[in-house]
């Protein structure tokens, strides 16, 4: 299965790639072609070194995206909807996934700023025929990127396309120790996405490193 990163050139897409690429085929993707290709070149290099060997190509964010199976928005929210706009059609029945965070730093604070449309996820699902799950918000990009540590907590997923969201929950499980819990459907996106700049505050008034969420409680058999 391919995975398309787009903007994968950033912190984000980065730890995604290395992540992702022990078990997938990744397509970086970038506005400039050779930036991503450069970029996976490193990518490759990074994993070349801990011993695993990945397949890993860069391309622009059309092409990307035409070329994956799963395609995760790796940009920031005031460029995304933007650039999704340049070529909707590509992601017509792709499986698109959204960790984008709209918020914004007032005196000295991180807020959420929700989008008329609910949340992020929505917004994009409004504008392309994609199935859209809502993914990964509370997982930091420098704790992704770090591969010499496991990268720990649960990971909310939504999505209105059910076999979508259980396929992104199963991706999400081929990074050891990150659970993937199921949310529901879309409505709630505004909750999980509104996480992130509360966990960033957190980070920063109380000196924690990567803060995630975890969900306390027995877990009663596999999901
Ligand atoms: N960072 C985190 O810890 C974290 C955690 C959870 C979720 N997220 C979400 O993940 C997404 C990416 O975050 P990030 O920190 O990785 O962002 P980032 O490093 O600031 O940027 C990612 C990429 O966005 C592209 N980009 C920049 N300006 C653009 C423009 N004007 N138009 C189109 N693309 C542009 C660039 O790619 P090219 O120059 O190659 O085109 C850049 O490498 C965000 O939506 C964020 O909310 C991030």
């Amino acid at each position: 299965m391919k995975i398309g990163l787009l903007g994968g050139t950033g912190d984000f897409g980065e730890g995604l790639a290395l992540r992702l690429a022990k078990d997938y085929e990744i397509i970086v993707g970038s506005r400039y072609k050779e930036k991503a290709e450069k970029k996976a070149e490193e990518y490759i290099k990074k994993l070349e070194s801990i011993g695993i060997e990945a397949k890993i190509y860069g391309e622009n964010n059309k092409r990307a995206t035409e070329l994956s199976d799963v395609v995760i928005i790796t940009i920031p929210y005031e460029y995304t909807i933007n650039t999704i706009k340049e070529f909707p059609e590509a992601f017509k029945d792709k499986v698109l996934v959204s960790p984008v965070v709209p918020f914004k730093k007032v005196n000295g604070d991180f807020i959420y700023i929700k989008p008329k449309e609910g949340s992020a996820a929505e917004q994009i699902s409004s504008i392309v025929d994609a199935k859209v799950v809502a993914a990964l918000h509370n997982v930091s990009a420098e704790a992704l990127v770090d591969i010499a540590k496991e990268v720990e907590g649960d990971v909310i997923v939504l999505s209105n396309d059910d076999d979508a969201k259980y396929l992104v929950m199963d991706i999400i499980k081929s990074i050891k120790n990150l659970r993937p819990l199921d949310g529901g459907n879309l409505s709630n996106a505004h909750i999980v996405e509104a996480i992130t700049p509360l966990l960033m505050n957190i980070g920063k008034r109380n000196k924690i490193k990567h803060p995630t969420i975890k969900i306390l409680g027995e877990q009663d058999g596999k999901i």
